[in-house]
């Protein structure tokens, strides 16, 4: 199917670049290993290698490539591969080219570059050079022991241990390398400096199965003769409290994984004569367990006191005599694997807008955005005052700061001063979801700069750009890029401020493609991935929430549209990353769960087995303002769980077939055609209605193509009186309110998607807006003028679920569509579906081939359409108009336009089919 396809491409290709003369190549830049940059410690055997090219030249291709790579950067320089000399291959491929040289041991480094033949088979200059390093491959390669402190009983929750090691070196180090990780959270030191800049790792992965490592390259750090190494240990999720911890009866609030903290810290020096030095930790190392730290917890916050620092606890000279020798523990069983991901970083910061004083010695500083992270704080105090911060969304009306819906995460911070100068403070091992910051405690009135909001989350790298004429609907994807930053915390979490804070799945897996426009999460998903298949059940369960620290089969699991992110995501990382690997290593998982729920549900409509059944969440019969008017929105459960059933069926025989199981795409391709039709004889009547005839039901029937064609306009009939019997507004819940968007939009009737996202009364996106939200609300009903806010119990202001509307922004809005026969963008779709009385909007995407940009304008009824394809991609684009050849690209007639071929007319567009390059298409008033 790819290969006739190509040849379209490249015959389009090879006439424009006739005419193109001497144009210089493209170059080739964007370089990753495994979807990171220069990562460090990788543990693939095969690493996958990736490039971009950039190029303006119009029908841009690349014909063949050469991949060198090099034991060391002076190799490489000399053009020379002695790991690995891929030759001249005849191919497209840009992405997933996975490396075939000598077999790489376990810390190998490897320095690579490529370079790309185009259309003429004129070579490109060669990439600038991109690195790798292979991390410790073996367990055997692990010569560190688990080490603790042994102070205490484990009944209680003790400060933060600190522990050391000092050691020398003979001679300058050549190279200095250092593997670490923690049951719980480890801050290293060395030689007085930090290492790295990971905040919170090791991360969260279900500490019983797989513990992720970090490698640092700290050859800076250590010097010849004497050095030292330090280390700080928080309890984070393996022994501190977590959300949901209440379900477990009788149980401790927690310590889930285990009592305390544990590190494992593997230091390797090569010093410049060749010798090779280990410092790794064992009983040699040294534990204090009554520093400064003395109680961090990620939902409680830290509690630092800085009289007890010990100073200069992590260099050298330092007198460790009352430190205890450390005990060394019993190694976990679980896997030690290398961070497949973006570790999580302080991306940006934020200054206080405002400082209010809303009763004396009360300070609350206002970042102006609600955000995830926490605080530095820079202030003077005599020695052995407190202070205390304080974190909170949203304020109550006498300026106080409101925190009812933090439930049982207090998220306080407490500093008590060492002098009388000024200290700085920043906490460790705890996160904090806020936009303003009570301090109280401070002898005077600080000065507003004196704190600084420091923003972290998994750094999946930014990846997409969006705003149009609507300052409403530019706020929106503002409002939903901050949620995402909020909730990437090694785990896609539902909120980051009450105690919860877990990789809900349900939440995901409707926000994950609007997750993938505005970040790169191939990385990212990659790692949570396998924690999903970590907490599968044996009888092919998916949890509700990965990771599940509290036993997936027993409890939360199986829920209708929450378990089936087991299937959805992977989907979205093949159209998206093209990731065949990712679907052969999950396929089995995602088939055993369709298997579940068939043993389940013979009759093929899912009645048994839905456990919590959360249906459409937060459907508008939620909504709790008084005497709401608007009820009989919620679609019958049974006709949610099925249409889900049938959508995670047909996508497992999908996925079969691209991996090209024959037998498999048959077998799921038949049981989604059976439970499609189970679906229609239970709940669907001759004239289109389906059974509860909610606006929820027809979007998923629509969305899931679960309908024979004949009932379709029905149905969209039906869905259209639903949304005016609601006043004109959604009755949807999280997971149709997206599908519903899209639906429209498919339908034709992008006037009424226009209409709702245009909306401003309650239940609406720019109702939230309106009342100032800087990320996106849980409920519709967050917070309603003249009422208040919500019920505390559950009224998150920083939740993505709803924010899934930024997937109909890109798609609808804009225009950009993958195609799931040329995943990855190497082919894709450009549809914008101007409207709504915006009259421009422009965006970008880097996918994973480059980056895509659109912009379209509209004037006195005529459209203006610019489009940027990548090198070496493809896309039809459609221009609205009413006839072919009302459409010019750059003002000559778009069908004899360079690199465009005229396709067909389609619903009110001419639709183009063209090569890589930058068009500005014209279309005359309609
Ligand atoms: C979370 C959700 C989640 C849900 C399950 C809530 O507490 O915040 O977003 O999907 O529970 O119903």
């Amino acid at each position: 199917m790819r290969l006739p396809l190509l040849g379209v491409i490249m015959a389009l290709t090879l006439g424009g670049a006739a005419g193109c003369g001497a144009q210089s190549p493209a170059t080739v830049t964007g370089l990753r290993c495994e979807y990171l940059v220069g990562p460090l410690g990788i543990d693939a055997a095969h690493p996958r290698l990736r490039w971009v090219l950039q190029s303006d030249r119009r029908g841009e291709v690349q014909t063949a490539y050469q991949v060198l790579a090099a034991s060391t950067p002076e190799v490489l320089a000399r053009d020379k591969g002695d790991l690995w000399d891929s030759g001249k291959v005849g191919s497209d491929a840009t992405i997933h080219v996975a490396y075939a040289g000598k077999p790489l041991a376990s810390r190998a480094r490897v320095w690579w570059k490529v370079r790309t033949w185009d259309g003429a088979d004129r070579p490109s200059a060669w990439s600038r050079p991109a690195t790798w390093s292979m991390g410790l491959l073996a367990p055997s390669e692990w010569q560190a022991q688990w080490i603790e402190s042994s102070a205490g009983s484990d009944k209680e929750r003790r400060p933060a241990p600190m522990l050391r090691k000092a050691f020398h070196l003979a001679g300058p180090a050549r190279r200095a390398t250092l593997y670490a990780t923690a049951l719980g959270l480890y801050e290293l030191r060395l030689n007085g400096r930090r290492v790295g800049d990971h905040v919170l790792a090791p991360e969260w992965t279900d500490y019983h199965k797989r513990i992720q490592y970090q490698t640092y390259d700290v050859t800076d750090l250590v010097r010849q003769g004497d050095n030292a190494v330090g280390a700080c240990l928080g309890d984070g999720w393996y022994a501190g409290r977590i959300g949901l911890s209440n379900i477990v009866p009788g149980g401790p609030s927690w310590g889930h994984y285990g009592p305390r903290p544990r590190l494992l810290v593997q230091l390797e020096v090569e010093l410049a004569d060749g010798r090779r030095e280990v410092i790794a930790t064992d009983a040699s190392w040294r534990v204090f367990s009554d520093g400064p730290i003395r109680a961090g917890d990620i939902l409680d916050g830290e509690t630092y006191d800085a009289r007890r620092e010990p100073l200069g606890w992590d260099g050298p000279g330092f007198d460790e005599s009352v430190w205890q020798p450390a005990r060394v523990a019993e190694a976990p069983r679980a896997r030690l694997v290398a961070q497949p991901n973006e570790p999580i970083r302080v991306v940006r910061e934020l200054k206080p807008v405002a400082l209010t004083e809303p009763k004396p010695g009360v300070f609350i500083f206002d970042l102006g955005q609600n955000m995830v992270g926490w605080c530095r704080l820079q202030a003077k105090a005599a020695p052995g005052v407190t202070i205390t911060l304080r974190h909170g969304e949203a304020l109550n009306p006498d300026g106080t700061l409101y925190t009812a819906n933090l439930r049982g995460a207090p998220q306080v911070d407490r500093y008590t001063f060492r002098t009388d100068g000024p200290e700085t403070f920043e906490p460790r091992f705890t996160y904090h979801g806020f936009r303003y910051v009570e301090v109280t405690g401070l002898p005077a009135r600080p000065p507003a700069d004196a704190l600084t909001g420091r923003v972290f989350h998994s750094a999946a790298p930014d990846a997409g750009r969006f705003e149009c004429s609507s300052q409403m609907l530019t706020q929106l994807m503002r409002n939903i890029v901050w949620t995402q930053r909020a909730n990437l915390m090694s785990t896609p979490t539902d909120c980051p401020q009450r105690d919860e804070r877990l990789g809900w799945m349900g939440d995901i897996q409707i926000f994950s493609q609007t997750a993938c426009f505005n970040m790169d999460m191939a990385a990212f998903f990659t790692k949570w991935l396998r924690d999903v298949r970590d907490e599968q059940a044996a009888d092919g369960r998916f949890p509700d929430f990965a990771p599940h620290p509290f036993g997936p089969a027993e409890r939360f699991s199986a829920a209708p549209g929450w378990a089936d992110a087991g299937v959805i995501i992977p989907w979205r990382m093949y159209q998206n990353y093209a990731d065949m690997r990712l679907l052969g290593e999950h396929f089995d998982a995602a088939r055993r769960w369709v298997e579940f729920v068939r043993r389940e549900n013979p009759g093929l409509i899912w009645r048994k087995g839905r456990a919590n059944d959360y249906n459409d969440w937060l459907n508008g019969d939620t909504i709790v303002v008084e005497n709401w008017p608007r009820k009989g929105g919620e679609v019958p459960k049974e006709v949610f769980a099925t249409a889900f059933f049938a959508h995670s069926a047909e996508l497992v025989a999908r996925m079969a077939e691209v991996l090209g199981r024959k037998d498999d795409a048959a077998r799921y391709a038949g049981l989604a055609g059976d439970i499609k039709a189970a679906f229609n004889r239970e709940f669907v009547k001759p004239d289109g209605r389906i059974t509860g005839d909610t606006q929820a039901g027809y979007a998923l029937a629509l969305n899931f193509d679960l309908l024979p064609d004949a009932l379709r306009g029905a149905a969209v009939a039906h869905v259209l009186e639903g949304i005016e019997k609601y006043g004109n507004h959604l009755s949807t819940g999280i997971q149709s309110t997206q599908r519903l968007m899209m639906e429209l939009t498919r339908a034709g009737r992008s006037d009424v998607a226009w209409r709702l996202v245009n909306t401003r009364t309650m239940p609406s996106w720019g109702y939230s807006i309106d009342q100032g939200a800087t990320t996106v609300w849980e409920r519709w009903d967050g917070y309603v003028g003249g009422r208040g806010f919500q019920d505390p119990g559950m009224n998150s202001l920083n939740h993505w679920a709803i924010g899934a509307v930024g997937e109909w922004m890109y798609r609808a809005l804009l225009g950009i569509n993958s195609d799931d026969a040329q995943p990855g963008y190497k082919h894709f779709v450009v549809r914008p579906r101007p409207g709504g009385g915006v009259t421009w909007a422009k965006g970008e995407y880097d996918s994973i081939r480059g980056r895509i940009a659109v912009a379209w304008k509209t004037d006195a009824g005529a459209l203006a359409l610019d489009v940027t394809v990548p090198p070496n991609t493809s896309a039809a684009v459609y221009v609205p108009a009413k006839r072919a050849e009302d459409v010019t690209e750059s003002g000559k007639p778009a069908a004899r336009a360079e690199g465009v071929k005229f396709l067909r007319m389609e619903d009110g567009a001419a639709v183009f089919e063209v090569v890589a390059g930058r068009y500005a298409f014209s279309a005359a008033s309609n």
